[in-house]
Order: C-alpha cells, then sequence, then structure tokens
C-alpha cells in the first residue's frame, strides 16, 4: 500500500497572537510544524505534502524541500485544505493520512495502528479519536445505537445533547484515496462559509460505507496548540518524553522538570546531567559525563567523561576527559583534545588545544592552535584581531605561557618556550627560548634540563 500524508497548515493561528506563523512557533528548538513532518516521515517515508496559505512564503523557507507544498488560497476550511493536495497525490498513493501541523506530541505507533486499521477495513475511512471530559472545541463522535460511527459534529452547531458527547475527533484520519478524491467535492459550504473535512464521514455512512475507528487513551498526544497556553504544556510535555528516554537509557537527570534536551541530542550511559542546562541542535554526549548545573551545550560533540560546569559550548568539539567551567565559553570551532582542562572564565574560539593542554583562569584563545601539554597562565590573551582582519597564533607543545601575556597574532611560539608575566609577544619566539617585557625579546636559552 502506498501511504501519503497531508499536513494541513494553513490556517492563520490567530490565538497565538504573533508576528511568526503558529507553525514556526519553536518547541524545544525546532519549528513546531517539524514534529509533524518528522512523524510523517517516520510513517511512511514519502515526501509530506504540506498545505500552505497564511504566511506561506515564511513556511516554506524555514522548512525547505524536505516537504511538497501545495497552496489554499482563501482559506475556506480543512475539507478544501486536503482537496488543494489532489493534483500531487492522485493516483501516486492508495490511501492518504490526514493531519495538522499544530499536533506536535502525535506518536508514530498511532498513525501506523491508524493505518493498519484502515487497510484492514477496505471503508472509506478510519478516525482517530480520543475520550476525553476535557472537549476542548473539538468535534464530538456521533454514534448509532449499534455503535458504528455516525457522523461528526462540530462543537458550534451541536445540540446539548451533542455536546455531552464524550469522544472527540482528533482531526487525524486514514483515507481510503480513491474514495477521498471522489467524495471531497460532495462537501457543501456550512453555515460559517468553510467546507468541513469532518462532514465525509457522513458522507460516507449515507452511502453504506463503512467508518473505523482508533480510541486513544492518552489525551496528551492529541493536543493542538492554538495560544501560547497550549504551547507552554506541550513543550513540557514534550520535554517528559524525551527525558523519560534518555532516563531509560541509562542518563540521570538530577530534575528533569528543569532539564531541557532537544529532539536529535544523544548522550551516553551514567552521564549525570544536574539542573538547569540545555543540550541543544545536533550535541552528542559521552558516556560518564557530569554536565551543569547550568549548562547550554548546543550543538556540542563531547566525548567520554567530561565535566561541563556553568558553562556555555556553542559549535565546539571536546574529547574524552575534558573539563570546563565553571564560567567558561566555548564558542564556534574550539577544539579541546583529550584531558584539556579550562578553568573559570575562559573564551575559547576556532583554536585547537591539544592534549593535556591547561587553561585554568581568566583567559582568551581565538583562531589559535595549541600543541599537548600547553600551560596557559591566568589572564592570557591572542589578540587576533587587529582592528581589520582575524590573525593565527601557533604554541608548540610544552610551551608555558606566563600570566598575563598578550599574544600579539599573527605569531607564534616554538616547541617548550616560555613567556614571562606580562609579556607582550609581538614577534616568533624560537623553540626552547625564554622571551620577557615588552615588547618581548629571548633572555636565555633553556637546556633539557629547564
Ligand atoms: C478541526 C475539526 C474538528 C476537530 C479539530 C481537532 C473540522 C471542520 N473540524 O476543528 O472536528 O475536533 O480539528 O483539532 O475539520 N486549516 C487549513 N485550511 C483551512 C482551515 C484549517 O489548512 O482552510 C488547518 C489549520 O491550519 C489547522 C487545521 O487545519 O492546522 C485545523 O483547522 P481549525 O480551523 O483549527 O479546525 P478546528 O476548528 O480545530
Ligand atoms: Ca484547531
Amino acid at each position: 500500500m502506498r501511504v501519503s500524508t497531508v499536513i494541513l497548515a494553513a490556517g492563520q493561528g490567530t490565538r497565538m497572537r504573533s508576528q511568526l506563523p503558529k507553525v514556526l512557533h519553536p518547541i524545544l528548538g525546532q519549528p513546531m510544524i517539524f514534529y509533524s513532518i518528522r512523524t510523517a516521515l517516520d510513517v511512511t517515508s514519502r515526501k509530506p505534502v504540506v498545505v500552505v496559505g497564511h504566511a506561506a512564503e515564511a513556511v516554506r523557507e524555514t522548512v525547505g524541500d524536505i516537504v511538497e507544498y501545495v497552496s489554499q488560497e482563501p482559506q475556506l476550511g480543512t475539507g478544501h485544505a486536503v482537496q488543494q493536495a489532489e493534483h500531487k497525490l492522485l493516483g501516486s498513493a492508495d490511501q492518504i493520512l490526514v493531519m495538522y501541523a499544530d499536533m506536535p506530541l502525535l506518536r508514530v505507533e498511532t498513525l501506523k495502528r491508524l493505518i493498519e486499521k484502515q487497510q484492514m477495513s477496505k471503508g472509506a475511512l478510519t478516525i482517530l479519536t480520543v475520550i476525553s471530559a476535557n472537549p476542548r472545541g473539538f468535534g464530538r463522535i456521533v454514534r448509532k445505537s449499534t455503535g458504528e460511527i455516525q457522523r461528526i459534529v462540530e462543537e458550534a452547531q451541536a445540540t446539548d445533547e451533542q455536546l455531552a458527547i464524550r469522544e472527540l475527533n482528533t482531526g487525524v484520519y486514514c483515507f481510503d484515496a480513491k474514495w477521498l478524491w471522489d467524495s471531497l467535492p460532495r462537501i457543501t459550504l456550512s453555515q460559517k462559509g468553510e467546507y468541513y473535512l469532518t462532514d465525509l464521514v457522513e458522507i460516507a455512512t449515507r452511502s453504506g460505507n463503512t467508518v473505523q475507528s482508533i480510541t486513544l487513551e492518552d489525551q496528551n498526544e492529541v493536543i493542538g496548540v492554538n495560544n501560547r497556553v497550549h504551547l507552554a504544556e506541550t513543550e513540557k510535555i514534550m520535554r517528559q518524553r524525551i527525558n523519560n528516554r534518555w532516563m531509560l537509557e541509562g542518563v540521570t537527570i538530577i530534575d528533569p522538570e528543569r532539564t531541557y534536551i532537544e529532539a536529535d541530542v544523544s548522550i551516553g550511559q551514567d552521564t549525570i546531567i544536574w539542573p538547569n542546562t540545555y543540550l541543544q541542535k545536533e550535541t552528542i554526549i559521552g558516556r560518564e559525563c557530569e554536565l551543569g548545573p547550568n549548562s547550554i551545550i548546543h550543538n556540542t560533540k563531547i566525548g567520554d567523561r567530561c565535566k561541563v560546569l556553568s558553562s556555555i559550548t556553542e559549535s565546539a568539539v571536546l574529547e574524552d576527559d575534558v573539563d570546563i567551567g565553571p564560567f567558561g565559553h566555548l564558542r564556534k570551532g574550539a577544539h579541546l583534545a583529550k584531558g584539556v582542562h579550562m578553568g573559570n572564565f575562559g573564551e575559547v574560539k576556532n583554536s585547537y588545544l591539544g592534549p593535556g593542554t591547561k587553561m585554568g583562569h581568566f583567559s582568551y584563545l581565538g583562531d589559535a592552535s595549541l600543541g599537548s601539554r600547553v600551560n596557559i597562565g591566568a589572564g592570557t590573551i591572542t589578540c587576533n584581531y587587529d582592528g581589520e582582519k582575524k590573525h593565527h597564533t601557533e604554541i608548540g607543545d610544552g610551551v608555558f605561557v606566563g600570566s598575563d601575556t598578550m599574544l600579539v597574532a599573527p605569531v607564534r611560539l616554538g616547541k617548550n618556550s616560555r613567556t614571562g608575566a606580562g609579556a607582550v609577544v609581538t614577534k616568533n619566539v624560537a623553540p626552547n627560548t625564554v622571551v620577557v617585557g615588552i615588547p618581548a625579546r629571548a633572555i636565555r636559552k633553556l637546556d633539557e634540563s629547564d
């Protein structure tokens, strides 16, 4: 069976009260619509068709070509929205799964069950319903006395008796494709001036077709985000899901309520995460690390047994046994090799620090490459910017940089050289040489015993 997905995202989302289109509001760092797309791709592996209308350009720009687009202009309701996808899918899909871009918590397993049920029934469609005492404006599922589904009534049109129904329409359906395309034109305009997709249920039952359903136990899965209160609720549930998954995989999370792990992160066993820690984008964490409290780890690759205490890392690499913080800042292109120690108030940008290098206090390294076992004294700074260009600093193995040294780039410190406290190094330093002063000059050569 060829299953294709249609994701509805053309509505305005007025209740968000935002300049940003609703479906682009982030949940754990990702625009909301990405969750539906990811779920759709997991279910069918075919590119979903996204129906865009309001703020279509912004949606296309953000989402890119991982989906196909059709536009709905003007937005005349959910039935009209699905109809826009017909020319893309006619003849190429046997089943059509319809879902919304504002329902990010929907699970892959649920959709798979829905598709399976539809495949077995051979009827017109299968609906995902939920039993709940909190109807949140959802349509009600009206069943015959025999239990079969008869129709869906929208809340606005429901009688008091129908309003009391606890079985709700989630808005997720799996259709027989041929039946869907044949039947969409039969929907008539509602009093509100919209073509309701939900009318298809009655169209099916009237012509003797069967309508099946799957009923959810977990209402959280189908929270539709309509305002920012729902946005916060949804983010919280998403966070719990992700955190629970990692705890079950062997990661200790001291306070899951205050730990923010994004969907694409991965974490090794026996890592401990202290509160107020953010693991963002494509961050990869090894085993037995200790992260936080109070750290933001963004798009960073971290090896085993590392410590990141009250620090920020962005697009950086930490090999095994590295420790940074408190108050360290690794910026783009920082690469700390095995066993590097970086103490408080250090900043590293676009630089490689070789194995066992130490940088204990108040230092800045930018555009530098350091060998192994270098010691960076307190207050050392690479003066890498001359007001126009950035320049490179190279520091050989075993160099000892004295406290408060200014390294005026471009400059090279040879292997095992040393600088005196407060030196301003403007020229290359030969290996095994001691330099001091402003500007720094050589005062002696070191031999093996120094
Ligand atoms: C819809 C269902 C309702 C169900 C509820 C679950 C209909 C008529 N009603 O109501 O039974 O309980 O979802 O959330 O379908 N959209 C478009 N184009 C349009 C209109 C809507 O793309 O012209 C998109 C919206 O962006 C949104 C989704 O469809 O993602 C739902 O639309 P909305 O108007 O919010 O429908 P509900 O009133 O929630
Ligand atoms: Ca809605």
